[in-house]
């Protein structure tokens, strides 16, 4: 049995699986379950299995012939905090935790590339298999690597994919440079001076300090960065007062900066210091101002890019995939692996989107039509990468 029959043998199983893992949701550092089945999994499977990198972190690891180069293959694990309105059968047994970023659908697709991977080893060298914990916001795969992952398993390179509502089911979209945005949060505190709301001149007021900085922190994106760089400065959060005839005494603002590389965030961190500086003295407030770095920019290798482009093409053909299409403001803590090793990250199309169906949302559901697909991409990529060099 060739290996896409023997992959297409397992697709009823294949979907049982991703279903379960649907209704199963666990949230970052919490995938217990999860990794439980991923290792059974692959053991079952008789591959080497090392547990509990990085918190809940999995690797598994299949070698072939002599020799031969190395490479990672990683598979996010983790759940959001939300309440999932799809009514499936598959639908998330536990209020407030729902797949709703296809995660599931990521496990399930490198355990399939596993289950083909071991029974052809068709490639010369050593595959990694990384399942990590808490690639929504919490660094998973920062978690790993500081636990030595890259020491541990010296992958030469790294490779990622997550599904893309949006985008035609089962097509792909690669490019090289950057893919995903860096994540930044900054948060602000106003100072004023409390007063009788009727008696305004009495006080330093905070909110009408607070209002003029939403405005002029706007002024980053459109006046001091160039044009032709992309950033975003959303202010996501404004808290302040509780009473009808109180001017407060402080004002809170949060939010969140996008940016694709590290001089511009340099230049927006020290931009907004200065503003917040500016505004505040003009209305008499003292503000303090923090701006913490998240994930960094997802930025891939242009030549591990061009081979994955070529393997999706060999896949699905020229016409299934886009290799110009847009980076997204998202981020991605894949962004961790690339800082350390070339490699690339990948679209997969999950479809149109329909009925609320993008990620993040209450209706989103991974598209099983494309679990195969992924899978495939996998296997095609490690032996495109590690050809065995036989014919
Ligand atoms: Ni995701």
């Amino acid at each position: 049995m060739d290996v896409w029959e023997m992959l297409e043998s397992r697709r009823t199983h294949l979907i049982a699986m991703r279903r379960d893992f649907h209704a199963h949701p666990e949230l970052a550092f919490e995938e217990h379950r999860t990794a439980e089945r991923v290792a059974a999994h692959l053991e079952s499977l008789g591959i080497e299995v090392h547990t509990g990198i990085g918190g809940t972190g999995v690797v598994g690891v299949i070698r072939a012939g002599e020799g031969g180069g190395a490479m990672g293959l990683r598979a996010d694990m983790d759940a959001l905090s939300i309440t999932e309105r799809n009514d499936f059968p598959h639908r998330s047994r536990h209020p407030g935790r729902m797949h709703a970023c296809g995660h599931d659908g990521h496990t399930t697709m490198l355990l399939a590339a596993a289950e083909a991977l071991v029974a052809t080893r068709n490639f010369r060298g050593t595959v990694y298999l990384i399942f990590q914990p808490a690639e929504e916001g919490e660094g998973g795969a920062r978690a790993m690597i500081e636990e030595g992952l890259l020491d541990r398993f010296p992958m030469v390179a790294v490779f990622g994919m997550h599904n893309w509502p949006g985008l035609e089911a089962g097509h792909f979209a690669v490019h090289s440079g950057p893919v995903m945005a860096c994540a930044d949060r900054f948060d602000i505190e106003v100072g004023g001076h409390g007063a009788h709301g009727a008696m305004p001149h009495l006080g330093v007021d905070p909110v009408l300090a607070g209002a003029a900085l939403v405005q002029a922190l706007q002024s980053v994106a459109s006046r001091t960065i160039d044009p032709l760089d992309s950033i975003v400065v959303s202010i996501t959060q404004f808290h302040s007062g509780e009473a009808y005839n109180v001017i407060p005494d402080r004002a809170r603002l949060s939010g969140t900066v996008r940016a694709f590389r590290p001089e511009i965030q340099e230049r927006v961190e020290a931009t907004m210091q200065r503003i917040c500086a500016g505004v505040a003295a003009a209305f008499g407030a003292s503000v303090h101002f923090e701006y913490r770095r998240g994930y960094p920019p997802t930025i891939n290798d242009s030549r591990a890019a061009e081979l994955c482009a070529s393997v999706a093409e060999s896949l699905v053909g020229v016409q299934g995939v886009r290799r110009q299409a847009r980076p997204s403001m998202g981020a991605e803590d894949f962004a961790y692996f690339l800082m350390e090793r070339p490699g690339a990250y990948v679209w997969l199309g999950n479809g149109p989107g329909e009925g609320g169906c993008t990620l993040h949302n209450p209706h989103y559901d991974f598209n099983d039509e494309i679990l195969l697909t992924g899978a495939r991409y996998w296997v095609r990529l490690v032996e495109t990468y590690l050809p065995s060099g036989k014919k």
